[in-house]
């Protein structure tokens, strides 16, 4: 019989202290009713320092193996664009922390879709017998990436981390990761990232050079390739899967920005009802924001066992990814 990965647990954590839009800094020059109108974005939390997205990661990945009635996994994959150092991975720390002992560890960087591309790789390692069960984690400290006074950047992003756990198992049953699309157009590399301390821009000292370890981005433009690569991704999914629109129960998007959201739910011609949103409470928390939207959805009981649900993110690089799932009967752990 073909070996499919199915989700059997799912966990998240946000670090304790939380941002409103108030409590921004004077200087960014912006208003609550900016931000929640043109984002839908009330608050996010910010990791302390001192405090890394190993941290956060292994508070997730403990709750998710929690979730899935056993401890143990064969592999961790770590998604993020924020690792607590540029080598070694920082995925091999939080095995080790998490009492994974052996386990393959590696991370993952596609920036907001990066979680997409660890379920597909997870998948793909489970479905060809290299592991059994695999823990994914999409795990973010983009507090320390921000520019405190960008506008543009400063109020949409928040750190956090949620996971999944996926074990070997039978396609047909509810959680089974069927059909999955992922690409990418490095033509828009230069529209959103973080130009210094890579090999192409070292980082040198002095403050002039200050500016070239933040996160920059063109927002609008950003806007509209998020909005047209998950239609078009999503569309390919469905596609593959034989099904329509109209079957889908829950659409589970990156959540950018509610306004990206809303109009992707609208190309698709999926009412907005459907759509699952936790952006109000953490903002953008690029890899770790399809699982934590999944997390906040199911505590709520907007995401339940049995529904179509359609998984879809955007990110950096450009980087796309979605898959279709049929949601399984799961058990949160605190
Ligand atoms: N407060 C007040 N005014 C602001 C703010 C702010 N925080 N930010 C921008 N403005 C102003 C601008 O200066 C501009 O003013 P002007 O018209 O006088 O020039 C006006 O608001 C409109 O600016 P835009 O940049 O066009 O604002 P927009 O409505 O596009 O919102 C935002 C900006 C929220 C960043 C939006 O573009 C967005 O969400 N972009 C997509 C983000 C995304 O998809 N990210 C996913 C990938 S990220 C990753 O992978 C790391």
């Amino acid at each position: 019989m073909t070996r499919a990965a199915v989700l059997s647990g799912l966990g998240g954590w946000l670090p304790p202290r939380v941002v409103t839009n108030d409590d921004l800094p004077a200087e960014l020059d912006t208003s609550d009713h900016w931000i929640r109108s043109r984002t839908g974005i009330a608050r996010r939390h910010f990791a302390d320092p001192g405090s890394a997205t190993s941290d956060l990661a292994v508070e997730a990945g403990a709750r998710a193996l929690a979730s899935s009635g056993t401890p143990h996994a064969d592999a961790v994959i770590l998604a993020t664009t924020t690792p607590d150092r540029i080598c070694p991975a920082t995925a091999p720390e939080v095995a080790t922390r998490l009492g994974l002992a052996d386990a393959a560890a590696f991370d993952l960087n596609a920036a907001c879709t990066g979680f997409m591309c660890g379920l597909a790789c997870a998948a793909g390692m489970i479905a060809t017998g290299v592991t059994d069960r695999v823990l994914v984690i999409g795990a973010e400290t983009y507090s320390s990436i921000l520019d405190p006074l960008d506008r543009g950047t400063a109020p949409i992003f928040g750190d956090g981390a949620g996971a999944v756990v996926l074990r070997a198992g039978d396609p047909d049953e509810p959680g089974a990761i069927g059909h999955i699309d992922l690409g990418s157009d490095g033509s828009g590399a230069e529209l959103v990232g973080v130009n210094g301390g890579g090999s192409r821009q070292r980082l040198s000292d002095g403050p002039e050079r200050e500016g070239e370890r933040y996160l920059t981005m063109a927002g609008r433009e950003v806007f509209k390739h998020a909005v047209m690569r998950m239609t078009a991704s999503c569309q390919t999914v469905l596609e593959r899967a034989g099904r329509d629109v109209d079957d889908v129960d829950r659409l589970v998007a990156h959540q950018a920005n509610i306004r990206i959201v809303h109009q992707l739910a609208d190309q698709l011609r999926i009412d907005r009802g459907r759509v699952v949103t936790n952006i109000d409470r953490v903002g953008n928390t690029a890899a770790a924001s399809v699982p934590l939207a999944l997390l906040h959805g199911v505590a709520d009981g907007a995401v339940r066992p049995g529904q179509q649900t359609l998984l879809t993110a955007f990110g950096a690089g450009f980087t796309w990814g979605s898959t279709l799932l049929t949601w399984p009967e799961l058990v949160l752990r605190d």
